[in-house]
């Protein structure tokens, strides 16, 4: 074990605590796993719900709770796409950058996006209401190209409708 990391994993642990709810939830899912590693994306996906992303202090918390090392935890917070790393808006919106969306013409699709929002992949609106990041297949290869938005999913996109699918979540009200 590398000590120098772990007294600095102490130190900003000091300014991060799990909620009881967090914990409990935590350790509800521990229960179905022999290794508390298997435990690591439900554990993630717990403390995201209420925070919307990952801080690193989440990470070296959640590690320290699930008692596997912090770059582990991490490894598997960058590797999976639905696990935010920064803040991110109120709406995420995820373009399918895979290889069959790749032919149906995806670019387009990510260039429209990027006019209306008026954003680059892995930003956020001024008024935090979109993020826009790219993602693996979503599951929908022969109806591409692909986005979802907060895991509503659109399928068989072009440049052209994606103001229109945009526009419709500006006129929904933040309730
Ligand atoms: S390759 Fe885009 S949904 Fe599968």
């Amino acid at each position: 074990m590398n000590t120098n990391l772990r007294s600095f994993d102490n130190l900003i642990f000091i300014n991060f605590k799990l909620t009881k709810l967090e914990q409990m939830n935590i350790n509800k899912v521990k229960e179905f796993y022999k290794n508390p590693r298997a435990a690591s994306i439900e554990a993630l996906k717990i403390v995201q719900k209420k925070r919307n992303w990952i801080s690193q202090n989440a990470i070296i918390a959640i590690a320290k709770f699930l008692d596997i090392s912090s770059t582990d935890l991490e490894g598997v917070a960058t590797f999976y796409s639905g696990i935010f790393r920064q803040p991110v808006g109120r709406y995420i919106i995820q373009y399918c950058n895979s290889v069959v969306c790749f032919t149906t013409g995806y670019k387009n699709v990510k260039k429209s996006l990027e006019k209306k929002l008026n954003i680059k992949p892995g930003q956020t609106t001024v008024d935090k209401k979109f993020t826009l990041l790219s993602t693996c297949c979503l599951g929908y290869c022969d109806q591409g190209p692909v986005i979802s938005i907060n895991k509503k999913i659109y399928k068989k996109l072009n440049y052209s409708i994606i103001p229109l699918i945009i526009e419709s979540y500006n006129d929904i009200k933040k309730n």
